[in-house]
């Protein structure tokens, strides 16, 4: 007789294996087939996000109200462990100077990082911690940053068509958008210039409170 095979009890609450998830990414198309959930936000949705007031309503007088980005993604575990894949595709344009962008978060847990791939149009990070550090990484076609834990981060379109990434990040991270909310929008603003963009600092940041 053979002895069984020493086996280690799951946790109760420990779900087995879930099947595999296969992921087409159709940037042409902003679509990540294959996916289980998408949301849009719409011009209305951005309501204080840009400085120039008067630039988005003049906007919103003439809104077609297609959506100005979506997030098309896939989660299949719901444990600490499992991961959130999704695609991000942010239409180009500007409010004012501004180019046009992400309402930006930290993550809920706030140690969670996440990692961005650029996979068409010319976007970049903007990247900010609580206690004042600030940077801003391109993110094209071929190039990925990873974003550790405890950066807030946004996602800016500075080109002319839509900029796509795909972007992997903890399960239970959550997002936390008021943290910039109440420090008067990011650190710094991500706008036209001569030969592309720049970033220059927000007049009306009052500094971020965790
Ligand atoms: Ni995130």
């Amino acid at each position: 007789m053979t002895p069984e095979s020493p086996r280690t009890p799951e946790a109760p609450d420990t779900p087995g294996p879930v099947p595999p998830v296969p992921l087409t990414l159709l940037p042409d198309q902003g679509r990540l087939a294959g996916s289980n959930a998408r949301y849009e936000k719409f011009l209305p949705d951005l309501h204080g996000l840009y400085r120039d007031d008067t630039a988005f309503q003049r906007l919103l007088a003439d809104d077609d109200g297609s959506p100005v980005y979506w997030v098309e993604s896939s989660q299949t575990e719901k444990g600490p462990g499992g991961l959130i894949t999704g695609m991000s595709v942010l239409e180009p344009g500007r409010v004012g100077e501004e180019f046009a962008m992400t309402r930006g978060h930290l993550h809920a847990i706030a140690d969670r990082s996440e990692l961005y791939v650029g996979l068409s149009g010319r976007g970049v990070m903007l990247l900010e911690t609580v206690d004042g550090q600030s940077t801003v990484v391109e993110v094209q076609p071929g190039q990925a940053v990873y974003v550790p834990g405890h950066w807030v981060h946004r996602s800016v379109n500075v080109g002319t068509e839509r900029f796509v990434t795909l972007f992997c990040y903890a399960g239970d991270a959550g997002q936390d958008y008021s943290i910039i909310e109440r420090a008067g929008g990011m650190q710094q603003l991500v706008v036209r210039a001569e030969d592309g963009w720049r970033a220059v600092p927000n007049p009306d940041h009052t500094g971020y409170v965790a």
